[in-house]
């Protein structure tokens, strides 16, 4: 598919088919693609919990604002940000770093360099793990739904979820945050697509904040 054709037609569309599932090499496919999404030192602080037991997105749904689309649609993917996913002994900090010696970007002697810069920046306050873990999650899941409207499918972002509830009933560890929940799968061409929502333009992005 066309780029232009993935971004303009990409919708959060709140209407799913509840009788096409998502085949399994599509999910894979997808969220594959998404992972090539850029973060710092390539931490790729983000996972996924893929929710797809009528029974879980029962549940799920109730701690969702009861919005219909979280049952409806085939898939609901619970989009978690790790917040220590920079730090010292992390598995994935490690296989990074090991990573980059192979590849040979870095050397085992800038094992200190690389520590104190992710600490700098990452690790003089909660506030600032946070913000590493949800940006570069950001990215991803950007990503997610970009890649699943090239592959056919369609998406619906969603904030409107209790945080601790999700995290309680689907057992996450603290150090996640969950930005988003995702539902993914094939808008229901019995209904009716909202028109599109309205952008702000060039000139309402770009600011200056002269004296
Ligand atoms: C992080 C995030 C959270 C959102 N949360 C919800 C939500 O809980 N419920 C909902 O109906 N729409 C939600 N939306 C959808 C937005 O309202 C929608 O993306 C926006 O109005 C633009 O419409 P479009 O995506 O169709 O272009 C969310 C979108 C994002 C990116």
């Amino acid at each position: 598919m066309e780029f232009a054709n993935v971004i303009n037609g990409r919708r959060a569309v709140n209407f799913f088919d509840p009788n096409k599932e998502v085949p399994e090499n599509l999910l894979k496919e997808f969220i594959e693609a998404a992972a090539k999404a850029p973060s710092s030192f390539n931490l790729q602080p983000w996972s996924v919990i893929v929710v797809k037991d009528q029974e879980e997105k029962a549940r799920l749904r109730k701690l969702a604002w009861d919005q219909p689309k979280v049952s409806e649609a085939p898939l609901v993917l619970i989009v978690l940000a790790d917040r220590k996913a920079w730090e010292e002994g992390h598995p994935f900090v490690e296989r990074n770093f090991a990573e980059m010696i192979k590849a040979g970007t870095m050397t085992t002697g800038q094992r200190d360099w690389f520590k104190n810069a992710r600490t700098s920046l990452y690790g003089y306050s909660d506030e600032a793990a946070l913000a590493f873990a949800c940006k570069n999650t950001g990215f991803f899941a950007m990503g997610l739904m970009l890649a699943a409207k090239s592959l056919g499918l369609d998406t619906h972002p969603m904030d409107g979820f209790d945080q601790n509830g999700v995290r309680k009933a689907f057992h996450i560890p603290e150090h996640y945050w969950i930005p988003l929940l995702l539902a993914v799968g094939y808008f229901d061409k019995n209904k009716t697509l909202a028109p599109p929502k309205w952008r702000k333009s060039y000139d309402e992005i770009v600011v200056r904040f002269d004296k």
